[in-house]
């Protein structure tokens, strides 16, 4: 297939993205815009030097960057425009359907308050679901460097919004920071009535995987790309249908693979996983959601039928009710239809 048709099919192909942490997406000119306004000067000189330092051996050397780039977030309007950025972004993509993790701790461990980070971020979800018809849920994540009892600290901090937040997730330096640390909180956000997720098998072992699932009691894995190396875990996945939300070029960019041609995201699909891709932090990793298609598709020589089986495979993953699932699952098969 050449090129441009490839592009152009995966442009038309109806998307939800389930797997994007908001100050992930903070492209460096809107930093540089933000960080003016708020009175910060970056350690970067211009766009291109800090373009220059996106350069990753692993997930902690971006981790530094990524932390060091949300501290110019401070006011609800700062919050407003990065999600606002991203959601106009993705709607040029033909992305329907959104479920954003963002960080709580990245923010009020530097004094800025709860509610100023989910009021910014609300109000611009809410603003795309009305004008650019976005579909959404919201993510609130712990950051598992951290010990439980911040993790606690960030739940009792989230019960005033409990009506604007879906889900709780777990991310930031998986190695030596198992799911099983977080398994009173897990518990305590599911009594909530909080949905669960958590990065599980990015850099860490399967073991990390089968913990999420057993212990923790996820609905949805992120990354999980380790989950290979384990045939009972594979049968598992399988048997219960468990969604694993790829993110190929977060994979490249940090080390997870060496090159795109060995990541693992066609062999699950043959073997039966719910496997879907995504794109993590796309300001750091060269790519949203179109350009995660497109490079994944060109490195695996991925044909129509298996992008219209991950693009099916986000709707049926997402949190969406069974009527919507249903409605944009068989609106991807009609556009898949059209193309033939
Ligand atoms: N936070 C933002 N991106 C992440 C990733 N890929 N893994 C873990 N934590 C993250
Ligand atoms: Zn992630």
């Amino acid at each position: 297939m050449e090129s441009i048709q490839l592009k152009n099919i995966i442009q038309g192909i109806p998307k939800a993205e389930l797997h994007l942490h908001i100050e992930g997406s903070f492209e460096p000119e809107l930093m540089f815009k933000i960080a003016q306004r708020n009175n910060i000067t970056l350690d970067y000189d211009s766009v291109a030097s800090l373009k220059k330092a996106y350069k990753f051996n692993n997930l902690q050397e971006f981790l530094d960057i990524y932390y060091i780039g949300a501290q110019v977030l401070i006011h609800e309007q700062d919050f407003f425009d990065l999600t606002w950025a991203y959601l106009i972004k993705v709607h040029e993509q033909n992305v329907v359907h959104v479920e954003v993790f963002f960080d709580p701790q990245t923010h009020t461990d530097r004094g800025i308050a709860f509610e100023t980070v989910i009021t910014g971020i609300y109000k611009a979800l809410e603003k795309a679901k009305s004008e650019l018809n976005i579909s959404y849920r919201l993510i609130m994540s712990y950051l598992r460097h951290l010990s439980e009892e911040e993790a606690f600290k960030t739940l009792e901090s989230s019960l005033p919004f409990k009506d604007w937040i879906h889900g709780v997730g777990l991310d930031s330096s998986e190695v030596g920071n198992p799911p099983s640390k977080f398994v009173n909180v897990f518990k305590a956000s599911a009594a909530q009535g909080y949905k669960l997720v958590a990065h599980a098998g990015e850099e860490g072992p399967a073991d990390y995987i089968w913990e999420a699932i057993d212990i923790l009691n996820v609905e949805r894995i992120d990354h999980g790309n380790r989950c290979l190396s384990d045939s009972k875990l594979v049968n598992r996945l399988v048997e219960e249908q468990m969604p694993l939300t790829l993110c190929p070029l977060s994979n490249l960019e940090l080390k997870v693979l060496e090159n795109l041609e060995d990541h693992p995201v066609a062999k699950m699909l043959d073997k039966g996983i719910l496997a879907t891709i995504h794109s993590d932090d796309p300001a750091y990793f060269g790519g949203y959601m179109n350009e995660n298609y497109y490079e994944t598709a060109i490195a695996l020589n991925l044909n129509v039928s298996q992008l219209e089986q991950l693009a099916a495979n986000a709707f049926e993953a997402s949190w969406l009710p069974k009527e919507m699932k249903e409605k944009h699952i068989k609106s991807v098969h009609d556009y898949f239809q059209s193309l033939e």
